[in-house]
């Protein structure tokens, strides 16, 4: 399994606080049946700023330890970089990466409100050739309450991550109705853990496909793992046939979220 959204790198933010934790969380990704690792290092989300060249030194040193330990897992670089004004202008100054140096970028918004330029930055972001990432949208309360936002950024180009835990439950009834809404609709593309911790925000990642297997049946975690292999590959992701067609998807979405 390929997950594309961790905080695996030790130091960096509020994920792994040692080589000890890092080393820890990569065995049990190991042995949950996880073989390549995007490290996303939280960057400019008002706590942390974690630029392309410190990352990338980091995951060097990382995957030197985990030769060393025998632990077999791939690690890649990535970033997940919070929604600003200045986001192209990072962009243009090289301090942005890419997730494992395709064209798919993670980006963040905050918790509450959308950002006012969210549009223009997915947008500007695709006039590039990049094709936005967005993280966990189902912990967004302006698209919990309006999911008409994310079919809008869907429908500009940007493809969206539902997070393992939101789906299992582990942040609330309301954001685990909302991570399934959002699959059901077809406005989610990929699933990742978002790991923080080996303990308290693991992986659970076979655990979330198993789930959706069991929930929406077997295409769908297909579906999911293939998008994810795309990404890695940085390949087109493809069209889920079992996915309502885009000029019924904003009536389905309402409807769904009415009832
Ligand atoms: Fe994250």
């Amino acid at each position: 399994m390929i997950d594309i959204h961790t905080h695996i790198l030790p130091g960096l933010d509020d994920g792994a606080d040692s080589m000890t934790t890092a080393l820890a969380m990569a065995r049990a990704a190991a042995a949950e049946g996880i073989t390549d690792i995007i490290a996303t290092p939280h960057h400019e989300n008002g706590s942390y700023r974690n630029p392309a060249s410190d990352i990338q030194l980091a995951i060097w040193n990382f995957q030197s330890e985990l030769r060393t330990e025998g632990i077999p897992i791939t690690l890649h670089a990535g970033q997940e970089i919070r929604v600003n004004d200045d986001l192209l202008g990072a962009w243009d100054r090289r301090e942005l990466l890419t997730l494992a140096g395709s064209s798919y970028m993670l980006i963040e918004m905050p918790g509450h409100e959308m950002p006012a330029k969210m549009r223009e930055v997915v947008r500007g972001l695709a006039d590039l050739g990049i094709r936005p990432v967005i993280a966990h949208p189902e912990r967004n309360r302006s698209i919990r309450e309006h999911p008409r936002l994310l079919s809008e950024l869907v429908f500009l180009g940007a493809i969206a991550q539902v997070t393992t835990h939101s789906l299992l439950g582990d942040f609330g009834d309301r954001i685990k109705k909302t991570a399934w809404s959002l699959c059901r609709a077809g406005l989610i593309h990929i699933v990742s853990s978002d790991a923080h911790h080996v303990e308290r925000r693991a992986f659970s990642l076979s655990q979330a496909y198993q789930a959706i297997s069991d929930e929406l049946g077997p295409g769908w975690t297909e579906y999911y793992q293939n998008n994810a292999a795309s990404l890695l590959a940085n390949e087109t992701m493809q069209t889920n046939p079992t996915i309502v067609k885009e000029s019924n998807l904003i009536d389905k979405i309402t409807r769904m979220f009415r009832h």
